[in-house]
């Protein structure tokens, strides 16, 4: 189908949290893409893997379905199938560019049907000190600069809200979009920033929403009342699949909009 080249639609989906949420996302993008026209779909895979990282089989799920790029987040080594996903040429799959002393890249250049997109994965540090990463500010603007044609789009994978905007007034006019990922709660504070970035402090998580999280409800109000080490195991019910879709102008490279996606389903 052929698509006009002043409005290319992204379609980006929040944190896909276990087996739950491939599902969800193969059964939704797609019909999604198909009534949208949507020409890309980004994904963060950080929990598709039960809640802690990706395997290549679950990847390959996610590309089957329609995605075009996986980002991670603070979960990016915590299965070490990740790894052989590494070792693949030309394997969509991307991790947090300034994540310190690791495999992989932190951005990544595609082209579909003569659209080149690129992606940049970055993660935060408020909250997340623990984490051996640089500060996610620096080198930004080097990696867009690296990409000599296309539109641009950033995943910044943080906790704190005002280190997200933060973030999105910094790249105001640098990039199309950057959209946040990370806290598994959608946020309505979707815009356009004065230069022209379409932003959004975070799209949510697609996955068990009767939940903390992502996370069993008794398990995690166990440990917040008692401190205590518990064992994580994924929520089952109230599936929903959350993210954004956000309107780019391919020769300006300016957003036209952004709007957030949020759809339930009985799985
Ligand atoms: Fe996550
Ligand atoms: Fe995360």
């Amino acid at each position: 189908m052929p698509h006009s080249k002043n409005k290319i639609k992204i379609l980006f989906i929040g944190d896909i949290f276990s087996k739950k949420g491939i599902l969800a996302v193969e059964t939704v993008i797609p019909k999604l893409i198909e009534d949208e026209d949507i020409n890309f779909v980004v994904c963060n895979g950080e929990n598709a893997a039960g809640y802690e990282g990706i395997t290549l089989r679950y990847a390959k799920r996610l590309l089957k379905a329609g995605v075009d790029v996986i980002t991670l987040g603070n979960h990016a080594f915590s299965n070490k199938d990740v790894e052989n996903i590494f070792k693949k040429e030309n394997f969509p799959l991307i991790r947090p560019f300034n994540f310190k002393n690791v495999s992989g890249e932190g951005y990544i250049s595609i082209e579909k049907n003569g659209i080149r997109l690129n992606v940049i994965n970055a993660i935060g540090r408020v909250f997340l000190e623990r984490l051996p990463t640089s500060d996610p500010f620096d080198k930004i603007l080097d990696i867009i600069n690296v990409f000599t044609s296309g539109i641009t789009v950033v995943d910044f994978h943080a906790e704190a809200t005002a280190e997200k905007m933060s973030m999105g007034h910094f790249l105001d006019g640098y990039v199309s979009t950057m959209i946040g990922t990370h806290t598994h709660v959608q946020t309505a504070d979707e815009k356009i920033l004065p230069k022209g970035t379409a932003y959004i402090t975070d799209i949510g998580m697609t996955g068990p929403h009767d939940s903390v999280i992502g996370i069993k409800k008794s398990i995690i109000m166990e440990k917040i009342k008692t401190k205590e080490r518990v064992r994580y195991e994924p929520a089952k019910a109230g599936i929903e699949f959350q993210g954004a879709i956000s309107t780019i102008n391919y020769e300006t490279k300016k957003a036209i909009s952004i709007k957030r996606v949020k759809v339930k389903l009985d799985l």
